[in-house]
């Protein structure tokens, strides 16, 4: 067993695990934050998504103990310092971007996470000029960057629509 100290949804967690256990089962089976869902835990639906220092990564792939030093946010605590909700969490339910909702605590922090790289101008920006613009991503550049995240009830339509109503 290894003690570990995590920061998640702002606020400071101990973890007595193995060294091995992934990120989402830490998250899951040890914090009970079940909002991080494990579809494939192969690394291909990002149903897991949860940003680390508002970067997205896939928790099923990840170790816990990599992330020691990170702030994790999961959809528990995304809407921290606010209403109750993210405005990313209102669109989806204004423009229906869900029907079973199995994948949409990692949609919504996919596309929050996708929005904040967006406008920080990392590698995954289209242009380093854009970085400092006004988000304006088209209907394929939002499809290509959510592409990780997989809706088997195929509700794409209501998940861009979304996206693009927190973007404008
Ligand atoms: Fe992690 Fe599918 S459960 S990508």
């Amino acid at each position: 067993m290894t003690e570990l100290q995590m920061r998640v949804n702002g606020v400071t967690r101990t973890l007595d695990i193995e060294p091995w256990v992934s990120l989402l089962d830490a998250l899951r089976d040890h914090l009970g934050l079940t909002g991080p869902k494990k579809g494939c835990d192969q690394g291909a639906c990002g149903a897991c998504t949860v940003l680390a220092d508002g970067v997205r990564i896939n928790a099923c792939l990840a170790l816990a103990v990599q992330y020691a030093d990170k702030e994790i946010t999961t959809i528990e605590g995304i809407a921290k310092g606010e209403a109750g909700t993210h405005p990313m969490q209102e669109a989806f339910v204004r423009h229906d971007g869900f029907q079973c909702g199995y994948c949409t605590s990692g949609q919504i922090c996919s596309a929050v996470g996708m929005l904040t790289e967006y406008a920080a101008g990392t590698p995954s920006a289209v242009t380093p000029a854009k970085a400092a613009e006004r988000i304006e991503l088209s209907d394929d550049e939002i499809r290509e960057r959510m592409s990780g995240n997989l809706c088997r009830c195929g509700a794409y339509n209501g998940i861009l629509d979304a996206i693009k109503d927190v973007a404008a």
